[in-house]
This record gives C-alpha cells, structure tokens and sequence, in this order.
C-alpha cells in the first residue's frame, strides 16, 4: 500500500469551517423548517461590483475572438494588474512596492500555505493565539511540528497569546524566532495594530534576521485613517516581509478567486550553508513550476477594481458590510455581553455567556436561535471563551439573526 504524509495524522478533527458545516447540516437535516442564518465563515453575499462584471463580460467576448483570444498567461499574472495593484493599493500609500513584486494568485489562504514551499524546515515559528487555523494546520501538514497536546497545541510552535488584556495585539517574543505570522485587521479578533506597534515588529524581524507573513486580507475594512494598510508602510519592512492580499472580502471575489502576495526584491533568507538567497526568485521559481495563473476573465475583474467605478462600488461594498458590523456590535453589547473588534474589520468577538464554552454557545445559538457563529476555540487554546461573528450577510439576515440572538439570550 502506498505510504501516506503521516504529518496529516497529527491534526487535530477537521478543519474548522467543515466541521461547522457538519454539525448545522446534522442540525438542519433534523429541523428542516428551521431558517438558519449563517454568520460563521467570512463568505461574502453580496453581489460582484457592476464595473468587474462588465469587465469579465468584456473579457469573455474577448476570447470568443481569434484576435483576443488569450491561453495560458503569465504564472505572475497579468502586467496591466499587476502594476494597478502596486500604484493603487502600496505606491499611493507610500509603500514602495513595484510590479514586479505582485505575484497575482487563486487566494491568500492558499498562498499563506504554499509559501512553506520555500522555506526551510529547522525555522522556529510563532503564531498568535487565537489564529486564522491555516497557518497552524499548513505547518503540521509540511511536518513542521510535533504532534498536538490535549489543548491543541503543537510541539515545536511559539504560541503568543493575544487576548482584551493586550489588545489582542501579541507581545514581540523574548526569545528567538525566524518566522511569525502577523494578521491585521485579524481575523478571528477584529483587532487592529497602529503603525509604532508593527514598527515593534519590523524592528524585531530585522534584529533576529527573520521573516514577517503579514496577512493583510482585511485591509480595505479598516474606518481610521491613521492605521496602516500595508506592512509595507513601515520602515524597514521590505527587508523582512512577506504580505498576503485578496479581492475575496472587498471585492466579493471569494467565488471567483484572485489575491495577490508581494515579495520585495532583495529580501533574502539563508541555505543550509549559510549562503544568502532571494526570496522572490525562489516563490517565482515556486509559482512557475506548480501555478498557471489566474483565469484571464477574472484578472480583467479584478483589474476594474482600480477604476474609478470599481472604487466607487467597492468602497460601498465595505461600508454595507461594515454597517452590518455596527449593528451586531450594538445588539451584542445591549444584550449585555463583552464584545470585541467589529470597527476596522468584518468580524466581531464576543465573550461568550458565563456558564458556555466557545462550542457550548454555538450549540445554543444554533438550536434556539438557528444562527451560526464560528467558535473562539476553534482558533486556538486561547479563544476558548470566545465566538465570532461575521459581518457578511444581507441586511435582513443580519437584522433578523440579532432579534433572534437576544430573544435567546433573554429567555
Ligand atoms: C474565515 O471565516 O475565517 C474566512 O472565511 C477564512 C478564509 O477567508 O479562508
């Protein structure tokens, strides 16, 4: 028989989001009549901005013809968006990002995890806890751990807790680590890191030589316009990070898939023999080898972002979501519970009620509410205690499932 990647025998049940859909499909199937409103995974509802569907309407017709037709293109992506990516969203901010940095890809959760690919397997790693569980379980997959303890938590990992007391905002490690993996606006907390608290970080990677993966999926959401957007806008970062973007949450994408990562030129990680290596040629050589790209029709979509339509309907997009933010905020704090985040980013995190576990409090919205949530636990050790809500949904559901929720938590 063929042998199997024993490291995927030492993660812990399922992924978080099939399991969620286990246990409401199982819920579901026994009330059929029962409306439930899914507040759980960070999926996005609404629809694709009109100036991206054109777009992708436009490139399709393209195809159709001999002249326009287009077959494989640049595993990169596409220069047109590439460098409207770098002018829009880095250059016009004042980070200093080029085109050719832009490596345009299928999605951040899947780039977060590939980029293990090129880097080393002896790295000492740190992740906060609560975390967004693909960093975790990409690590235990590529063998870069040992097995999980009774709380879930993997031998040869740094844990940084991040809870109300700091913010939920992780303490730079005593000790060494070579890579650390940064999300902000994060999810699952909501929380948000000013600029002289990433400089902390910066300054740390660059005086430990090691590697910052910045997940930035949330950026767009973000109401203060002194918080960073971009890892990139702090000084010295081009030397030691690595950011992670996507259309998914901005741009309603998450069906049609398109992200991007940046990798600066000139930022180096070392050989086995001490030799100084760039990081970009090697993702290139990754993306070369084991990527054909974005479809072309969706790359022309995530082009018109960058118009000024696009902008326009995109930036109402965030506020419609983000309003949806404001109100489950409101009724969970008049509910009476200790609510978190939900004012730079799509998701709020709530103490759950004395008495309930994270899955405790999930059983219980499910079954009299018939609201799905996202368990803190299901983010680590440290969310224990916690729950998330996402602020993507129609108004009405969002509304509705609010009416529901305090009905439940008043009885
Ligand atoms: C989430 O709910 O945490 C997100 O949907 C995860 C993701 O974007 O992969």
């Amino acid at each position: 028989m063929v042998q199997v990647n024993g490291n995927y025998l030492k993660l812990k049940a399922g992924y978080l989001f099939p399991e969620i859909g286990r246990r409401v499909k199982a819920f579901s199937e026994a009330n059929p009549t029962a409306q439930i409103i899914r507040l759980g995974i960070g999926d996005v509802t609404e629809p694709l901005p009109e100036a991206c569907r054109q777009a992708m309407q436009a490139a399709i017709d393209e195809l159709g013809t001999r002249e326009g037709f287009h077959g494989y293109g640049p595993e990169q992506g596409y220069l047109w968006l590439r460098q409207a990516i770098a002018q829009n969203d880095f250059q016009a901010r004042g980070a200093q990002v080029s085109a050719e940095e832009i490596f345009v890809s299928d999605g951040s959760k899947c780039d977060s995890a590939n980029i293990l690919d090129i880097l080393g397997e002896g790295n000492r790693i740190a992740v906060t806890d609560p975390v967004y569980p693909v960093y975790v379980d990409s690590n235990v997959m590529a063998g870069r751990t040992g097995n999980a303890d009774e709380l879930g938590r993997y031998a040869g990992l740094t844990y940084l807790p991040i809870s109300a007391e700091n913010g939920f905002c992780a303490q730079i490690p005593s000790e060494k680590v070579d890579l650390i993996y940064l999300c902000f606006p994060n999810n699952p907390t909501g929380a948000v890191a000013s600029k002289a608290q990433l400089q902390q970080w910066v300054d740390y990677a660059l005086a430990n030589e090691a590697l910052i993966l910045f997940d930035a999926a949330y950026e767009a959401f973000i109401q203060d316009p002194e918080l960073p957007h971009s890892i990139y806008e702090i000084e010295g970062a081009r030397q030691c990070a690595i950011e992670f973007r996507s259309f998914s949450k901005n741009a309603g994408f998450t069906g049609t898939r398109c992200a991007l990562t940046v990798v600066p030129r000139g930022l180096m990680g070392k050989a086995a023999n001490g030799e100084a290596v760039e990081l970009w040629a090697l993702w290139n050589r990754r993306q070369c080898t084991k990527f054909n790209g974005v479809s072309y029709l969706v790359q022309r979509g995530a082009e018109a972002v960058y118009s000024a339509a696009g902008k326009a309907q995109v930036q109402a997009l965030v506020h419609f979501y983000m309003e949806n933010a404001a109100i489950i905020r409101r009724e969970l704090i008049a509910a009476g519970l200790e609510v978190y985040g939900g004012e730079q980013a799509p998701y709020v995190w709530v103490k759950t009620p004395a008495g309930l576990d994270s899955w405790g409090f999930f059983d219980r919205l499910l079954q009299q509410a018939h609201v799905v949530g996202t368990p803190g636990s299901g983010f680590g050790a440290a969310g224990e205690g916690y729950f998330r809500l996402s602020a993507f949904n129609s108004r009405a559901n969002v509304e509705e499932a609010m009416a529901r929720l305090r009905a439940s938590l008043t009885n």
